[in-house]
């Protein structure tokens, strides 16, 4: 079979290689993937920003295929279903151990960069019908961590939620958060991509460039009151500003790392309003399940700005890692 390997931690070390095409063992079933999309995560890996990988490994995280292979003792599956394997294929459900965080596809299991992932059979959800192979791929870490942040800070019809960014989890979070029925503020460093978001359905948007005390634009634009959810995606700049933005009782929901790791923050706030501040780690398969049936239900189309073709691939990460090009997702066609 054909895959992409990466050789290094570098954004340069790419290299196309023919490799035995791996078998299902028991409870295990092999995948003809057919798209991959690409998260911040994989950069990090990339640049060796992120622990874990041995080198040369198969890169990139999320991808989608269908069922080519079922090994022994698979029940409920089928050659030729269309699936979705998830990137932390161990956990299952409940709460995240030390031994269901080893297993990370794209990190230290291989990656979606192959016409062929084995993987275990209880890692895998199905693809909504109304969804292609490219749209299914950028499900497992976006959407599963979108989802569980509208579900964590319990969204309906009365509460608002402000997104940081136009990136892949912010605009699934758009897409859940107004289904849920929402309100929600979005912001971006480019008026191009609020109007995007507002074609989305977003209802306020904030130019953090134009505007840099956007918290303050938020509180103003919520009467004072603030966010129920702030979806953190920034790090160092931009988590003191989310904890001001959000409301009493509100909830942070703390996933990222764009501008670095280390804010200095006052805790007075988070006393004062009792905030909930909620690290996330994606999310187990379950979540991913709920994911998928909730973008099946409202029939929710997932945003891909760009396709790169498997040949690309050093193109489509250097898109990527240059930041702010992208709206909502990117992916790689596995041909
Ligand atoms: N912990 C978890 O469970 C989890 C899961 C998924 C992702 N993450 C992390 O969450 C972050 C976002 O992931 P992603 O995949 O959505 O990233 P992405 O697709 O690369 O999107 C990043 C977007 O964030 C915006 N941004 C950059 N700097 C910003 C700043 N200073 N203030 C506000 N927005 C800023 C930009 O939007 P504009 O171009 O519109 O300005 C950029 O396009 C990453 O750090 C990723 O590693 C964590």
């Amino acid at each position: 079979m054909k895959l992409i390997e990466l050789t290094a931690p570098r954004l340069d070390a790419f290299r196309t290689a023919s490799r035995p095409t791996p078998r299902p063992a028991h409870g295990e079933v092999l995948v003809r993937l057919r798209a991959a999309s690409l998260n911040f995560l994989d950069i990090a890996v990339a640049t060796g920003a992120y622990p874990g990988p041995v080198f040369p490994m198969v890169p990139v995280a999320d991808g989608a295929g269908e069922i080519a292979e079922l090994g022994t003792g698979v029940d409920g599956w089928s050659v030729g279903d269309r699936v979705v394997p998830h990137f932390m294929p161990d956990w299952q459900d409940g709460t995240l151990t030390p031994s269901l965080f080893g297993a990370r596809r794209g990190v230290t299991r291989p990656g979606s960069l192959a016409e062929y992932v084995v993987v275990p059979a209880a890692s895998l959800v199905s693809i909504p019908e109304h969804l292609s192979f490219a749209e299914a791929s950028t499900l497992p870490i976006a959407a599963t961590t979108a989802w569980r942040a509208v579900r964590s800070a319990k969204l309906g019809p009365h509460s608002t939620a402000l997104l940081l960014g136009t990136g892949g989890v912010s605009i699934f979070a758009l897409q859940f958060a107004k289904a849920h029925g929402a309100r929600v503020i979005v912001t971006s460093s480019s008026d191009e991509k609020l109007e995007r978001a507002r074609g989305l359905g977003a209802d306020l948007t904030i130019n953090y460039r134009d505007i840099p005390d956007w918290n303050t634009e938020a509180l103003r634009l919520t009467g004072g009151s603030g966010a129920d959810l702030v979806l953190e995606t920034g790090g160092t700049e931009t988590f003191p500003r989310s904890v001001d933005a959000a409301a009493l009782a509100g909830t942070v929901f703390v996933i990222g790392f764009l501008t670095g790791t280390q804010p200095t923050i006052d805790v007075l706030p988070i006393m004062e309003k009792e905030l909930r501040i909620q690290g996330n780690n994606t999310g187990p398969v379950a979540a991913l399940r709920a994911a998928a049936a909730a973008i099946a239900r409202h029939r929710l189309v997932p945003v891909i700005d760009q396709s790169f073709a498997m040949d690309d691939v050093a193109e489509a990460y250097a898109h990527l890692a240059a930041g702010g090009r992208h709206f909502g997702k990117l992916v790689i066609t596995i041909d």
